[in-house]
């Protein structure tokens, strides 16, 4: 059936700049990581992207090992934008990123130029698309001098491959560098993707701070900690979560996390909320995280995840009694 966006999209919540820069983001943006692959439900897959763009959530975002198979992701999305966006491909945010292995041999893995170039044109055939919205460099590369990952970035920009560049898992040092570098090319680094959760505070060592300084915005991920930040695994472990899948998540890890997710579901059963949605109002409570990337395996997930927008206030009390759970596991 043909696909008609609901109307009332745009009334759902704000959206806001990303850093210093034009482009606004909406508050939650859904991720391809998992649950769009060659080995998953690809009408579950269509039903997820549909569901969230009629719910606001103008961004999507992708990479190139992005499966599995790697590079599934990329070309299942490119099939629903034929099918139901072919005529709102203005109105997305779409981002792929380079930097993890994609392919064999010397050329298909970290931050030369010649595997971020080869990867992004092949992600725009996979995802049968002019240009990305963001093209990210994924990981920095010890072995490659941030010039030349930067001329990659560089390239991308100025063949109008790419409309705005980003890093990811840059600590601060590594950003400042290649923002720095991006600069004297006369290029703004719109945006930096890290693993921030209620857990997860690296990013709080250092490259918040930084971005806040270098008016760059974030866009976190992982901020429900791969699902162990909701009602998921507070019974055990579900057939068909992704711990039973075991690549990233298993339940060993799930099981470890079991009294801090118990100890934070009771402050947000208080909060009048579910856990998933205590975890992404906290990422979003910082100005500087423009964006909180969530995955989803149902249209239910994406419901409940956006009902975390009606309240995004903490009191210190809150914030400090989630800080003693953690604190004491
Ligand atoms: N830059 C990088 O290096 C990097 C790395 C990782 C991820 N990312 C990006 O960030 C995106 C999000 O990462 P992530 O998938 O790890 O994020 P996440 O939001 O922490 O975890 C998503 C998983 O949590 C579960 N979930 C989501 N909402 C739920 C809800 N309301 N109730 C119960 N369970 C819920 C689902 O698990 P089930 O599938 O088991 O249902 C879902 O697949 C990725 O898709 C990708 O775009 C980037």
């Amino acid at each position: 059936m043909t696909y008609t966006p609901a109307e009332n999209r745009y009334q759902q919540f704000e959206y806001s700049r990303c850093g210093k820069s034009g482009l606004s983001l909406p508050p939650l943006s859904l991720g391809l990581w998992h649950n769009f692959g060659s080995v998953d439900d690809f009408e579950n897959a269509r039903e997820l992207v549909r569901f969230s763009f009629d719910r606001g959530i103008t961004h999507f975002d992708l990479a190139n090992n992005y499966g599995p198979v790697p590079g599934s992701a990329e070309t299942n999305f490119g099939r629903i934008l034929k099918m139901d966006f072919s005529d709102y491909r203005d109105e997305m945010i779409i981002s792929s990123k380079a930097g993890y292995e994609m392919w064999e041999g010397p050329y298909g893995d970290w931050g030369s130029k010649k595997y971020l170039v080869a990867s992004l044109n092949q992600s725009l055939q996979r995802v049968g698309v002019e240009y990305f919205d963001v093209f990210y460099s994924h990981r920095p590369d010890p072995e490659t001098p941030i010039e030349e990952t930067v001329d990659a970035l560089e390239y991308a920009v100025r063949s109008g491959k790419a409309l705005y560049v980003g890093l990811s898992n840059y600590n601060a040092d590594q950003t400042e560098a290649a923002y720095g570098e991006l600069l004297k090319r006369g290029i703004r680094c719109l945006i930096h993707q890290p693993r921030y959760n209620m857990i997860d505070r690296r990013p709080e060592e250092g490259v918040l701070d930084t971005l806040d300084r270098l008016g760059m915005g974030a866009i976190v991920f992982s901020p429900l900690e791969q699902g162990i930040l909701s009602d998921r695994y507070l019974g055990g472990i579900p057939k068909a979560s992704r711990a039973t899948r075991g690549e990233f998540l298993n339940e060993e890890k799930v099981l470890g996390y079991q009294r801090i997710a118990h100890g934070l579901n009771e402050i947000a059963t208080e909060r009048g909320q579910t856990l998933a949605q205590m975890a992404l109002a906290w990422v979003l409570k910082r100005p500087t995280v423009t964006s909180a990337l969530v995955g989803a395996s149902s249209t239910s997930q994406i419901a409940e995840n956006l009902g975390s927008l009606k309240k995004l206030d903490f009191s210190e009390d809150e914030l400090k009694r989630i800080d003693s759970v953690i604190a004491a596991s």
